[in-house]
């Protein structure tokens, strides 16, 4: 267990395995001047002192630049209390966001201390919660399935403010909730698909439910199957696990408007029938990313109290081929009416999405999200890390994508071409899962869910097939594996509805 506090101490005296500190690039006065070619940022001032103002050249002589994602540690020879000095590059853009980031990178690095102290730049409540949610974020490790040694998470974590740093303590109580929502979605998608079935993941959403009062329903396989949701039951039927719907509700007595978040909840896609090369399909415990999202925003948006109503569905199953798998050409019925040639078992995300998306009218949602793990094209098109921002609003789109970007997630707009949908049509049912055209596969599936997005609702679709996951080493305060991506965001796009900006 790690604590989090904050304190206006000098950080010299502190009694603490080591302090981070922030570092910039810093251009010589003069072309032919002489400098260490970078300076402290604020809060390091102190430390600087101890060491006889010595520190960015001390910095500088280790290969010190202030580049961000930069961890350098100068050992301080007793000149601090502390052993260790941990200057963390902040880049020439010392914002939050890199602030986050850096915080995340120096508190990995020190992974294995008891006590660590945060000298970064926490002026003002906005550094404050960054360098906080990033310290807890760096801070994250998924130790579960370990045995023997291994370096232990830092212990004891103080953010180290100034003396008046107005709203401190909220900023503070902010980050730990949107890091303790965000290692929940990370450790979801981390956990071994043979402990994270359907049945399982509805449990945990109800546990979590239960401990910050959200409301929660679980639909079972007869359930689904009497309800009429023919894309869960049937991207559900090939395994012994069966699929469950979790619709997790929160309502604030004073809430006008009310928004509506679906997460893909995939505990596995081996592709079913249409089977995955076993290199696709390595990762594909990352394929409920969506539905982790989706539970991880709706609590934090529960402990945080925001001032809207917010309802989270989960459709759950675990796509897996077996004498009882649906085959290529089965026609589902999805929830609602619409009828579905499944022409590649592999597209299955939208078959369990487009029941959610459809059930989600029910609710009269003035926002409706969906958030889904979908495609192998959203990486071709957009890389690892960035998300695909599609919508039925251009407004939506570009709110969407700029809440993102406040949460420091990086996303991109997306089209949803009108022409793309002529290649979903389907030689006998309502529209097929896989499109004859061969480009633009994340659109595509954009395209298949607008189908059964309820008429007249606004609807945004984030594809986070990348994001989800970091089959690379770690960064800033991005872990390997499981990362929590869209939770953040999620919340934030609450918080816009709440105060009525989308
Ligand atoms: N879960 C995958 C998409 C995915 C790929 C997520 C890589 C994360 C990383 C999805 O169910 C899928 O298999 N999509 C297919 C769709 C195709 C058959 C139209 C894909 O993208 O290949
Ligand atoms: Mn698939
Ligand atoms: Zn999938």
């Amino acid at each position: 267990m790690t604590t989090i506090s904050l304190a206006s101490t000098a950080p010299s005296a502190l009694e603490v395995d080591a302090i981070v500190i922030g570092i910039v690039p810093d251009e010589p006065a003069a072309p032919d001047a002489a400098g260490p070619g970078l300076r402290t940022a604020g809060g390091a001032q102190d430390v600087d002192r101890a060491l006889d103002g010595r520190l960015a050249a001390a910095l500088s002589a280790l290969g010190a630049t202030g580049k961000a994602g930069e961890i350098t540690k100068l050992p301080t020879l007793g000149a601090l209390t502390a052993p260790v000095v941990v200057a963390a590059g902040l880049g020439a853009d010392a914002g939050p966001d890199a602030l986050r980031r850096a915080a995340g990178a120096a508190v990995r690095s020190l992974a294995g201390s008891a006590r660590v102290a945060l000298a970064l730049p926490a002026g003002s409540a906005e550094e404050v919660a960054a360098v906080a949610l990033g310290a807890l974020l760096g801070n994250y490790s998924f130790g579960r399935y370990r045995t023997g040694e291994r370096k232990e998470p830092v212990a004891e974590l103080t953010v180290l403010t100034g003396e008046e740093t107005g709203g401190a303590v909220e900023a503070l109580e902010r980050a730990r909730t949107l890091a303790s929502s965000i290692t929940l979605v990370r450790d979801l998608v981390n956990t071994p698909p043979s402990d994270l079935g359907p049945e399982d993941l509805a449990q945990i959403a109800a546990k979590v439910a239960g401990e910050v009062g959200l409301g929660v329903q679980v639909l079972d396989e007869k359930e689904l199957a009497e309800g009429g949701y023919g894309g869960i039951v049937g991207v559900g039927q090939g395994s012994v696990r069966p699929p469950r719907l979790v619709r997790l509700s929160y309502t604030h007595p004073e809430a006008e408007r009310t928004v509506v978040f679906v997460g893909k909840g995939i505990t596995f896609d081996t592709g079913g029938l249409s089977l995955k090369p076993a290199d696709a399909m390595d990762w594909m415990k990352s394929d409920m990313g969506g539905a982790g999202a989706v539970l991880g925003a709706l609590r934090a948006i529960a402990l945080l109290k925001t001032k809207v109503n917010a309802i989270g569905y989960l459709p759950l199953a675990e796509n897996m081929p077996s004498g009882t798998a649906q085959r290529p050409s089965d026609v589902l019925t999805i929830y609602g009416g619409k009828t579905v040639e499944v022409l590649n078992t592999d597209a299955e995300g939208r078959l369990v999405m487009a029941d959610a998306l459809a059930r989600s009218g029910e609710d009269s949602p003035d926002l409706l999200v969906d958030v889904a793990t979908l495609t192998g094209a959203q990486l071709v098109a957009l890389g690892t890390r960035t998300f695909g921002v599609m919508a039925n609003d251009d407004e939506v789109r570009e709110r969407v994508v700029a809440a993102a970007g406040r949460v420091g997630e990086a996303s991109w707009p997306m089209p949803l071409p009108p022409e793309l949908r002529k290649g979903l049509d389907s030689a006998v049912a309502d529209i097929a899962n896989i499109s004859s055209e061969r480009w633009g596969g994340m659109l595509v599936a954009g395209v298949f869910l607008a189908e059964f997005v309820p008429e007249g609702v606004r609807w945004a679709h984030l594809d986070i097939a990348g994001p989800a996951f970091n089959k690379g080493e770690p960064y800033g305060d991005t872990p390997k594996g499981g990362t929590g991506a869209a939770t953040r965001t999620l919340v934030q796009i609450a918080e816009d509805v709440a105060a009525g900006t989308l």
